[in-house]
């Protein structure tokens, strides 16, 4: 597997493993693609930084991340997502790794990941904690009634600083 910068040609894969997933609503998808759109559109000098997970020449996941506006040195890992059929193999976590490198290298000192507190996302939410993303804050009913949105976040520089 191998990480890149996203190009036009990956839409329709990155595409398709969003909806095969089968997690996300209509009005999801359609914001994922405005920012895959706009991340394709306007490549490194865009505010969204988008990367391709690639095997065998193929596109097999995608990252996409931002510095969020208004603050200092804190990031938004927007989306990350694998092709269903190559889930748990380790593509998630090096496109997670790879997002975080750069983060930090722009300057990054915190990293924001949301997501929904539906049963159906456990693996999701299991997956950050994995990824040393911890559980910050839970907005209840803020998706819709019962559908809380849990923060995990993650201080890279602070876990880089020697014991
Ligand atoms: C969440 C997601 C990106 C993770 O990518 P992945 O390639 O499946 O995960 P990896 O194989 O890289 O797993 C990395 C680590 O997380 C752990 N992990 C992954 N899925 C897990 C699960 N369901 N339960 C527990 N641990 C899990 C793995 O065991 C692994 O740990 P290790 O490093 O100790 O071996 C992917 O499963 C996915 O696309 N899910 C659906 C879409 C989604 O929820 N996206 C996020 C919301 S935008």
């Amino acid at each position: 597997v191998t990480i890149r910068r996203s190009v036009p040609s990956d839409r329709e894969a990155i595409y398709r493993a969003i909806v095969e997933t089968d997690l996300f609503r209509h009005s999801e998808i359609d914001v994922a693609l405005e920012v895959l759109d706009d991340a394709l559109a306007k490549g490194a000098e865009g505010h969204y930084q988008s990367y391709t997970a690639e095997l065998g020449g193929e596109p097999v996941g995608w990252v996409c991340f931002g510095p969020t506006l208004g603050t200092v040195g804190t990031f938004d890992i927007y989306w990350i997502i694998v092709a269903p059929h190559l889930q748990a193999r380790g593509v998630g976590k090096k496109l997670m790794r790879h997002a975080e490198g750069l983060i930090v290298r722009l300057g990054g000192r915190m990293i924001v990941v949301e997501t929904s507190g539906l049963a159906a996302y456990k693996p999701t939410r299991r997956f950050y904690l994995k990824m040393d993303y911890h559980e910050e804050a839970r907005l209840l009913d803020f998706y819709a009634p019962g559908d809380d949105k849990v923060v995990h976040i993650k201080r890279p520089a602070a876990r880089a600083k020697p014991s």
